[in-house]
């Protein structure tokens, strides 16, 4: 597992956008697997940069996202499908028949799950990943539990979780007590894998899951720990409690 430590977030958004960037410039028909909430907001930006200034397109490229919260559909506010649009869908190039978000709203969520990794495998599996952690070290919204879930399924969400995510809705009994999430077998598919940790607050997550090898459900991105190849980026609050191995240094 290669662990990239950034001065700041910026340095670490523009890290990992040009990890996405010569995926796309490289492949000709990228995968790319995308995830919500605060922290990729920054990858997103910069890759709307690179766009506007005629440096990268999507135009070639699909997008699968890890997660969606259930009952909630493209048009809802708090919708990872508005998110996803108004964070970086509207801007660039994506054709909307290529990219992909579960249909919370879907008449059947476990036929929309089997639809949704069904998809996933059609479409050869994802190029690269991008993920975000959890305080309780989820990975999309594969939350602490028993075991791990292989496909795309339906997941209740730990409070923590609702606690964490209530700061995007009006109040936390706004939050949705259930999510489609794409299964830990899906992620782990992925060809390259990037998890992305900004902040003080996400330093004791990250203390935990690079401080042992272990592979433990309840702590699910533990699991990364066997894949072949992940980067793991984070800024210098996020990185606070790392003491394990060498520390890089990004260059732009
Ligand atoms: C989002 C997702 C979640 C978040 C995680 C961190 O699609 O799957 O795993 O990445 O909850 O959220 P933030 O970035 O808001 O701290």
């Amino acid at each position: 597992m290669e662990v990239i430590i950034t001065k700041d977030r910026s340095e670490a958004s523009q890290y990992v956008a040009e990890m996405f960037m010569n995926v796309l410039a490289l492949k000709d028909r990228p995968v790319l697997g995308l995830a919500t909430g605060g922290t990729p907001k920054g990858v997103y930006g910069r890759l709307i940069d690179a766009y506007t200034r005629g440096e990268i397109t999507f135009h070639h490229a699909l997008s699968f996202n890890l997660d969606e919260y259930l009952g909630l559909g493209k048009d809802d506010e708090q919708g990872y499908a508005r998110y996803m649009k108004e964070n970086l869908f509207q801007f660039v190039d994506f054709k909307s028949e290529n990219t992909h978000i579960p249909n919370g709203k879907a008449p059947d969520p476990e036929k929309e799950c089997a639809r949704y990794s069904d998809l996933i495998h059609a479409q050869g599996g994802i190029d690269i990943q991008l993920l975000g952690i959890g305080d309780n070290g989820h990975i999309g919204f594969n939350e602490p539990a028993k075991t791990f879930k292989r496909h795309t399924h339906i997941v209740e969400l730990d409070e923590k979780t609702r606690e964490a995510n209530a700061r995007f809705f009006d109040k936390k009994d706004d939050v949705p007590f259930k999510a489609i999430t794409m299964g830990i077998g899906e992620i782990m598919q992925s060809r390259r894998i990037v998890l992305l940790a900004l902040g003080e607050h996400k330093a004791e997550i990250m203390e935990r899951f690079l401080g042992t090898e272990d592979i433990d459900p309840e702590l699910p991105a533990s699991i990364l720990h066997a894949h072949q190849h992940v980067t793991v980026v984070m800024d210098e609050a996020a990185a606070k409690n790392y003491r394990k191995g060498e520390k890089h240094e990004a260059t732009d």
